[in-house]
């Protein structure tokens, strides 16, 4: 007989996790959220514990509520077969256990919007193999890929409580590698081995932004991208990123422009100096940062004829950490205190502050942290001039905002990395304006329950994925 207390099995078999292709009990709570608020308003008022701004809510956008404000950093795990870039159950293994442990977020690794910009033959990708000639094929290919990504969407859609609004979001990292693709996965060898034909490269077809001299010494195969080719390489994030939400099921995108990857290396005067003479590098920051400005347009676009809504996220590197070079030699934390509020303008909701990869850094350096909470204070400021300037003409619309597309300004929310590894320190960042979500990536890799350890650190009680918390207390 069941005691009082119990939970009618019956009543959580009959109602398994609704639209995910398979079996899998529906979870009360989306696990990763305070139980505080479980509590009536009496209880609460009597209660210590103040539930820790990391572990509070937070909302992206309507509808897109994370249950707390960790997330998994952008890992790239170098797994994929290299004759389909698929996910395989490596990925599905890694990734699906972050969200069962209550994680708020997660963005999955850098994935190739084209085969030759995977920065190593193990990369994840979503393209067409255009070396499959029979369109069929290809096509059937590219189902295979976003068949793959869907598994991981898929599970993370399938732990949202029945009784929760909060829910953890996966979110995917499109990229192009630019100069830095065709290299040996970082698992053989940390830094920059580029693998030719023999060894399952492809150093003939790599290209990127055009050389200066330094780069032409580490990547003398690189060709110039032409003005052509870098439209091409939009429209090929276009449809990445449409299929990402439509095919795939993702719940944010993130636009990979840091780390010397192909975008990056266009918004960077050390590596577009301005030899390129077109309008992606004449020498003017308007031109460095087009390239990103017109993904973001295509997202807009993208957004205004499907009437979809969903988080935006930019990965920059804040500084190429070559702070004391000559002004307008390297990028630095200057010229992102400018992007920051354009990337608002141009719909942006999060940008995760990264910084360095482009080129060999100088001492001394910026932390990270201390990048993210300028930038977060440069958005600040800028939303405040965007309202006062609202205010006093209604009918104008912030300078920068592209007015072809009419879009939303996005929500202006800052995630930081670097570091964190105590739940303290996530904690003080939130709560000194440092950002709005903590990211972390060696340290999941270490411990994939760092939620639940940082729960722990502060004293919260978070609820636990349904099949393991129960044993600990932590569903009912
Ligand atoms: C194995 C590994 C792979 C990474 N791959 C990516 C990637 O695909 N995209 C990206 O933007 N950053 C990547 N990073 C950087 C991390 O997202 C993160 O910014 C970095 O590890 C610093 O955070 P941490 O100190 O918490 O580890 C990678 C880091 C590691 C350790």
């Amino acid at each position: 007989m069941l005691s009082e207390n119990t939970i009618d099995p019956d009543k959580v078999m009959a109602k398994p996790a609704p639209n995910v292709p398979f079996f899998i009990p529906r979870q009360p709570l989306t696990p990763g959220i305070s139980r505080l608020h479980k509590q009536d308003e009496n209880q609460k008022e009597n209660d210590k514990l103040e539930t820790p701004l990391l572990f509070q809510p937070l909302t992206i956008l309507p509808n897109f509520t994370i249950p707390n404000r960790i997330g998994v950093s952008p890992m790239c795990l170098y797994s994929a077969d290299p004759k389909d870039g698929k996910v395989t159950p490596f990925h599905l293994t890694h990734y699906n256990g972050f969200a069962i442990r209550g994680v708020g977020l997660t963005i999955l690794e850098s994935v190739s919007v084209t085969k030759n910009g995977r920065t190593t033959p193990n990369d994840l990708g979503l393209f067409k193999d255009h070396d499959i000639k029979d369109e069929h094929d290809r096509d059937s290919k590219y189902m295979e890929q976003i068949e793959g990504l869907k598994q991981i969407c898929d599970f993370y859609h399938s732990q949202q409580g029945s009784e929760s609004k909060e829910r953890q979001l996966i979110g995917i990292q499109l990229s192009h590698g630019g100069i830095k693709s065709s290299q040996l996965p970082l698992y053989f060898g940390y830094g920059d081995h580029p693998i030719d034909e023999s060894r399952g490269g492809w150093l003939n077809d790599v290209h990127g932004i055009s050389l200066t001299s330094r780069n032409r010494k580490m990547f003398p195969y690189a060709k110039t991208m032409t003005t052509a080719e870098v439209w091409q390489v939009i429209d090929e994030f276009d449809r990445a990123i449409q299929d990402s939400i439509c095919k795939c099921g993702f719940d944010f995108i993130e636009i990979h422009a840091a780390h010397g990857y192909l975008i990056n290396q266009f918004m960077s005067p050390a590596t577009n100096d301005g030899s390129r003479k077109d309008e992606f590098g004449n020498g003017t920051f308007e031109s460095r940062i087009k390239i990103l400005l017109e993904i973001l347009k295509k997202i807009q676009n993208f957004k205004k004829l499907s009437n979809l809504e969903f988080p935006v996220f930019v990965r920059i590197s804040a500084s190429d950490n070559d702070e004391s070079s000559e002004d307008g030699e390297t990028w630095k934390l200057k010229d992102s205190l400018k992007l920051a509020p354009i990337l608002v303008d141009y719909g942006v909701d999060v940008i995760n502050v990264s910084s360095g990869g482009n080129v060999a850094p100088t001492k001394p350096r910026i932390p990270q942290w201390e990048m993210a909470k300028q930038i977060k204070a440069a958005i600040v400021a800028h939303s405040q001039n965007n309202t006062e300037k609202l205010s006093h003409h209604s009918t104008s619309t912030p300078t920068t905002t592209p007015t072809s597309i009419n879009s939303r300004p996005g929500r202006g929310l800052v995630a930081a990395v670097g570091r964190i590894h105590e739940g303290e320190t996530a904690n003080k960042y939130l709560e000194e304006q440092v950002c709005d979500i903590c990211l972390s990536g060696t340290g999941f890799l270490k411990n994939p329950n760092q939620v639940e350890k940082w729960a722990d650190e502060l004293k919260s009680d978070v609820q636990m994925n349904m099949q393991v918390g129960w044993v600990f207390h932590k569903v009912w």
